[in-house]
């Protein structure tokens, strides 16, 4: 049986200035003194670009035991690309994740499949650890199912993964996200096997076992502990509840 270490993952989306960021890494951290130290939960928070230095010092200062991660990363390195933010520079910042093909950018930055590919590559080149994103819209349920559009999203996009990378799958079904409509736990436990099946197809089966895949939309406290029992669902990635210190730390505390 592989043993995956659960992740809880913030992802804060365009929330938090870096003033702000200050004082809810330090209240996280102290709401989460007593369970954190033990590790058997991995933290991360995905705060915006303009954070992530502020949370990097603050971190580094307190020995806060939080992963650092970006929302998203550019496909190229350096050069002409303005406003793009290369994952060299997050690597520099101590970034240990980054966010890939979230279905805000796909749906308001037009991400395809073969963008987020490319960004895969972009983020396992610069050492850091893709958190790659899929999910069906409602309509996409509607018509093909559940599991047909996640499952070819992340085929494209492990398509020039090897098999020994360290990635990080979210399934985030669009319907749920915001929407106080999470899925249930089936739901969510039906699509991660299926999205196991395709790390197992593509990258074999050591990956399948050892690749955390993290169930994302709606998840607040109340709902974590139901997810976190199915087999192949291996964390959570948080929307608007990760904004909340005493939730988030809630959610953290799941068991
Ligand atoms: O990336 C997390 C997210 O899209 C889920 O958002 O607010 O439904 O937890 P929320």
């Amino acid at each position: 049986v592989a043993q995956r270490k659960p992740l809880i993952a913030g992802n804060w989306k365009m929330n938090l200035d870096h003033l702000q960021t200050v004082a809810f890494v330090q209240k996280l951290d102290w709401t989460l003194r007593d369970a954190k130290h033990d590790g058997a939960v991995e933290i991360a928070i995905f705060p915006p670009f303009t954070d992530l230095r502020t949370a990097q010092t603050l971190i580094d200062a307190d020995k806060i035991p939080f992963a650092l991660g970006a929302q998203d990363l550019s496909a190229h390195d350096s050069g002409a690309y303005t406003g793009e933010v290369s994952g060299a520079f997050l690597a520099k910042l101590a970034c240990r994740y980054v966010i890939i093909g979230h279905s805000e950018r796909r749906e308001y930055h037009a991400e395809s499949d073969e963008v987020v590919a490319g960004k895969v590559q972009a983020a396992l080149k610069h050492g850091l650890v893709p958190v790659i994103c899929v999910g069906e819209t409602a309509e996409d349920l509607e018509k093909f199912g559940a599991s047909a559009v996640p499952v070819s999203q992340l085929r494209a996009a492990l398509a020039d993964v090897k098999p020994d990378a360290d990635i990080v799958v979210a399934y985030e079904p669009v319907w749920a996200i915001g929407s106080g409509q999470a899925a249930t736990p089936q739901q969510a436990q039906d699509v991660c096997a299926a999205l196991r099946a395709v790390i197992a197809e593509t990258l074999g089966d050591a990956a399948a076992s050892r690749t955390r895949i993290l169930y994302g939309g709606s998840v607040k406290s109340g709902n974590i502990a139901g997810f976190m029992r199915e087999p192949d669902v291996d964390g959570a990635l948080v929307g608007g509840a990760s904004l909340v210190v005493d939730e988030f730390a809630a959610i953290a505390r799941y068991q």
